[in-house]
């Protein structure tokens, strides 16, 4: 072989080689680059709404990531920090609050002790929140409206970044996560067979939040289901000797979970009817339920706390004092501290979850591995 066919062989090589590197390694569908997330939910997904309504959370909240109480039930950031994170966005501000928020990339109208069903009670009661979803809904509306008209007035300043551009709404990604307190106010108020035939009318009020979404143009959607409720160590606070059968071998109380699968079961029921209802929405069904059990159960194996103990607060016995309350026990003065690690910890109060678990939960769902249809949270605009 001459000098120059082996050059020209040498090319061929190098040429096959790309083509074949680029077809095994690139990602074959490119990502949907969403500009925005709009985000619908409760405390798991609250990122300052109730703090800027009601009380701001306090320290010892917010200190493993932000340092300091960041509107954030937890020592650091939420599975929807996460969701920014891998979207390459920065963390949503929240629509409740007015200072220093940047609504560019989207707004989160979460608020802790939000329910999708509208409840007759206030939050100084159970602190069920009054902004339940029909309010969130009713508060994105305004949103939409209102920061359309303000950009159009204020276009080619600076005041105009800090607003939603009007195209991005039909591209963002709108993500859910709700259910838990109509679950936790079902316990409270109602017997088994009565929340059981509550159901339908939940879910029904979730889809109905998502048809008024996309007959506003959105399309992609991120559903998640709801977590083992039972497995919140607050649901064990009050209970000295569960009777047989009452809590399930990770100790987790067995009834309530049941009760969080069947609301997973008709919430995953009416998101397939909703894609034949939407036929251009990309809906995509996300089992936060198995990776949050997932991870309880496998506690042990990856070195972490038993998953019913808590990092923060003072709980012994039946006497509680909540993260970063004061309070007295035996007349003496006692603080509800913060764990020495919360990174090993999969509770952080008793009803959130640590950062560490949020992060395992996150890596665990976004890639698609517990989706359905099984695409990871960078592809949510894709029907499949
Ligand atoms: C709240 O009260 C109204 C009027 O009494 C009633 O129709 C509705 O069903 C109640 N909602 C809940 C969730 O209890
Ligand atoms: C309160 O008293 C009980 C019983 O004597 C004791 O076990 C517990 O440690 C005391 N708690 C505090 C915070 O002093
Ligand atoms: C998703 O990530 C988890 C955690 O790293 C991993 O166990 C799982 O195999 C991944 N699944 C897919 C479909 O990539």
């Amino acid at each position: 072989m001459g000098f120059r066919s082996s050059v020209v062989a040498t090319w061929f090589l190098l040429v096959v080689l790309c083509f074949l590197s680029s077809a095994v390694v690139a990602d074959p569908v490119p990502p949907c680059e969403f500009p925005a997330i709009y985000n619908f939910g409760d405390s798991n997904s609250d990122t300052g709404g109730i703090s800027a309504a009601f009380v701001p959370i306090s320290a010892p909240y917010g200190e493993a990531f932000f340092h300091r109480p960041a509107g954030r039930d937890s020592d650091g950031r939420l599975i929807i920090d996460f969701i920014a994170e891998r979207l390459r966005l920065p963390y949503l501000s929240a629509y409740l609050n007015s200072i220093g928020t940047n609504y560019r990339h989207g707004a989160n109208f979460a608020t802790g002790g939000s329910t999708i069903r509208r409840q007759n009670e206030t939050i100084f009661e159970y602190g069920i929140s009054p902004f339940a979803l029909d309010m969130q809904i009713v508060q994105f509306d305004q949103f939409k409206a209102r920061t359309i008209d303000l950009y159009s007035q204020v276009k080619s300043t600076p005041d105009a970044e800090k607003l939603p551009r009007a195209e991005d709404f039909s591209k963002a990604l709108y993500t859910f996560d709700l259910g838990q307190n109509d679950l936790s106010v079902g316990f409270r108020k109602m017997s088994f067979d009565q929340l059981r035939a509550a159901m339908p009318d939940i879910v029904n009020q979730l889809a109905s939040a998502v048809q008024h979404l996309y007959e506003q143009g959105g399309r992609a959607f991120w559903i998640h289901n709801t977590g083992p409720i039972g497995c919140l160590p607050v649901n064990l606070f009050y209970v000295s000797n569960p009777a047989p059968g009452y809590l399930d071998e990770h100790g987790c109380v067995k009834a309530q979970n049941e009760m969080a699968i069947e609301f997973n079961s008709k919430l995953k029921d009416r998101v397939v009817k909703l894609r034949a209802e939407l036929p251009e929405a990309a809906i995509t069904y996300v089992d936060v339920y198995s990776a949050k059990y997932g991870l309880i159960s496998n506690a042990k194996n990856l070195g972490l706390a038993d998953p019913l103990k808590v990092c923060c607060g003072y709980h012994v016995n039946f006497d509680h004092i909540w993260c970063g309350n004061k309070g007295k026990v035996n007349n003496t003065e006692v603080y509800g501290a913060s764990c020495k690690d919360p990174s090993v910890f999969i509770s952080w109060d008793g009803v959130h979850y640590s950062q560490a678990a949020n992060q395992w939960v996150a890596d665990h769902t976004q890639n698609g591995s517990l989706t359905d249809p099984p695409i990871p949270v960078t592809q949510a605009c894709r029907r499949k």
